[in-house]
């Protein structure tokens, strides 16, 4: 890493809050052609904007261009076309302000294993030419769990400590932006639940959080916003709450009376499958149908309802719509059945 002169953002100048937290409009990526790969077109004209406040995720397939994205944000590559402002500083204009605003926990963990999580995070603010007086070394070994390992080699640490401790170093200089490639891959279901529990309180104190995943769950559970890029392109970009809705479909799985050996005629206008002699699945479209028509159809084929639970469509659903899985996925319920 390269040392820069002192700046922080406790000591930048203080200037209007900016709209977004982050602002990326026509960006675009040509990566040169190296030995027998030719260039490649990793992004290819992203605008997006985060609002200030949000916990942002980024989700898209394997080489879908969120690193690439992530890392020019951070300074860390260079962009081919297109303009990218961090809190409002454009990274072109003022690179060194830019960066003093974003904090990143690069996907790939390096670190050198001969420091100690302390002497990493003391080293870290050195760099940032964070004041001795207001570092914030022991607060943040607390914050991601690593007190008692404050004195141990990095190499001796877990692989969920170590990515801990790269969400410490990126908050040493307390950027207003907080950026997480890939923060809970290869953590345990535990780790990840009190990691997510740490991004829900640095965003409650005030950080803005964009955060890639793999794992749509975890989007889900942890994000008020979610872009979705394929192919270097945002396919969507929607709060949670909205993008859920998209998928218009809804499993009522039925407990009945009595033992069946076949689907009731009366619902020939659902789409049901008998998935034990008293359990049945009809799948409905919310926007056209409704449950009571699903149960008069069950009274009028004699049928008592004995339990009943609906199934909602999730993310999951929605991003294989996306990027294009949903076709691959059917084939393979199409082969099942
Ligand atoms: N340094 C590089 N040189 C050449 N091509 C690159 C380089 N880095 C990334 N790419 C290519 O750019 C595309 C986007 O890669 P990127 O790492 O941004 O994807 P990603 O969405 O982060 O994927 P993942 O989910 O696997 O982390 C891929 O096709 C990748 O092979
Ligand atoms: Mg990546």
């Amino acid at each position: 890493m390269v040392a820069h002169a002192p700046l922080n953002a406790a000591t930048l100048p203080t200037h209007a809050v900016p709209a977004y937290a982050v602002e990326v409009r026509g960006l675009t990526k040509t990566y040169q052609a190296a030995g027998k790969a030719g260039p490649k077109q990793a992004l290819k004209g992203i605008d997006l904007a985060i609002p200030r406040g949000a916990v942002f995720g980024l989700l898209g397939p394997n080489g879908a261009g969120k690193s690439t994205l992530i890392n020019i944000m951070a300074g860390l590559v260079n962009k081919t076309g297109g303009t990218v402002s961090i809190w409002g500083t454009d990274i072109d204009a003022h690179p060194r302000q830019a960066r003093a605003s974003i904090g990143v926990v690069p996907q790939e963990l390096n670190m050198d294993p001969f420091f100690t999580p302390r002497e990493m995070l003391e080293l870290q603010a050195g760099l940032y030419g964070v004041p001795k007086a207001e570092r914030r070394t022991e607060e943040l070994l607390e914050a991601v769990g690593l007190r008692d390992k404050a004195d141990a080699y990095a190499r001796s640490l877990s692989g969920g400590m170590k990515r801990r401790l790269m969400v410490a170093k990126a908050m040493v200089h307390t950027p207003p932006v907080l950026v997480l490639d890939e923060p809970t891959a290869g953590v345990d279901v535990e780790l990840r639940i009190q990691l997510w529990e740490h991004v829900r309180k640095l965003n409650r104190e005030g950080s803005t959080v964009l955060l890639t995943t793999h794992y749509l769950e975890e989007a889900q559970e942890l994000c008020d916003s979610i872009a979705i890029i394929n192919h270097g392109t945002v396919v969507a970009c929607e709060p949670t709450a909205t993008l859920l809705r998209r998928v218009d479909a809804k499993a009522l799985t039925v407990l009945v009376d009595r033992d069946l050996d076949a689907v009731p005629a009366e619902l020939s206008a659902f789409t049901a499958e008998l998935a034990e002699p008293r359990r049945l699945i009809v799948r409905y479209q919310p926007s056209r149908q409704r449950v009571d028509g699903i149960l008069a159809a069950l009274a009028g084929a004699g049928l008592g309802v004995v339990d009943l639970s609906t199934e909602e469509s999730d993310l999951e659903d929605i991003f294989l719509q996306l990027t294009g899985g949903a076709h691959a996925r059917k084939e393979i319920a199409h082969d099942a059945a």
